[in-house]
């Protein structure tokens, strides 16, 4: 299928590494010139020269997007790097605490501190890039959320798992808001994705259990333990980059103010 994403120019918050990276080379993979970003320039410049090896039209934008200043730079370097930016993918994000910090773990100060980074810092971008995506009369805005945006643990970062929530949330506002301009917005809930850090806490896991060091084993024994799902195994970062790759796609025109899970059928429920 061709994604007609040919030409489309792209910023893919925290693209350099896990999700991020995995959606800016399967953009570029698809003819979207993109802009790959990030706080770490050395992680971002080799996910650029990985796009660039393989063909693809790629620039760098480094800048923390918890911070007003630094948020309007890579906001600008992005803008300039390929004369504007028709998708904005806003993947940036996490927890500003521990893992495992639990309610009356999570102080005041981390709560802003992941609001900033998860809610704030996607806002500052979308603020910026409305006005020109409104006058082109075409543009997508994606935000990565979270399963536990919508099913809540009991036991660990509440702070994290309400930011998300609010992420879902202001999707579906936006895409009211900027109902018949031709931008749509949506949101992508992965489910339990492999990255380098997921990885390293399945291993410690499966050393403290005794599952022994064969991956195959180790997830899944994870997956049976930890993350049931029907489709028995923990997602890849190409599950995400794919169904990005479709949303941000004028094939997507009709998928609006949606919140799509790509989590392998964890949900419990219908929806
Ligand atoms: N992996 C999962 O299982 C999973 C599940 C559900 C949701 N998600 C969501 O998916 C997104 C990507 O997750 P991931 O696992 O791929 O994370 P990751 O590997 O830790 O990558 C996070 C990216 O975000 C960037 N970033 C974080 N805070 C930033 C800030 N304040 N300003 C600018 N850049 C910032 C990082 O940049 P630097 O490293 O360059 O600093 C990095 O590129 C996140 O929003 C996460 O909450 C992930």
């Amino acid at each position: 299928m061709d994604l007609q994403l040919q030409g489309k120019r792209a910023l893919v918050t925290g693209s350099s590494s896990g999700i991020g990276a995995a959606i800016a080379q399967v953009l570029a993979r698809e003819g979207a010139p993109v802009v790959v970003h990030g706080r770490n320039r050395a992680r971002a410049e080799q996910v650029a020269s990985e796009i660039a090896r393989k063909g693809g039209q790629v620039k760098v934008a480094i800048g923390d997007l918890t911070d007003d200043a630094q948020a309007m730079a890579v906001a600008q370097a992005a803008d300039a790097a390929f004369g504007g930016i028709d998708i904005l993918i806003n993947n940036a994000g996490g927890a500003a605490g521990k893992q495992q910090q639990d309610w009356l773990g999570t102080t005041s100060e981390v709560w802003a501190a992941t609001y900033q980074a998860n809610v704030i810092s996607a806002v500052r971008l979308i603020r910026y890039f409305i006005p020109q995506m409104k006058q082109r009369g075409w543009g997508r805005i994606i935000q990565l959320a979270s399963a536990s945006a919508t099913q809540p643990l009991p036991f660990s970062l509440p702070d994290y798992q309400a930011s998300k929530a609010a992420v879902v949330n202001l999707t579906v506002g936006l895409s009211k808001f900027l109902g018949g301009s031709g931008v749509t917005v949506n949101t992508i809930t992965p489910g339990t994705i492999l990255t380098p850090a997921l990885e390293r806490t399945f291993r410690d896991w499966a050393r403290a259990r005794n599952w022994g060091d064969d991956w195959e084993e180790v997830e899944r024994r994870a997956v049976a333990e930890m993350f049931p799902n029907p489709s028995g195994r923990v997602g890849r970062v190409e599950d995400i980059a794919n169904m990005a790759a479709f949303i941000a796609s004028p094939l997507a025109g009709y998928v609006n103010g949606a919140n799509i899970r790509v989590d392998g059928g964890r949900v419990p429920t219908i929806n």
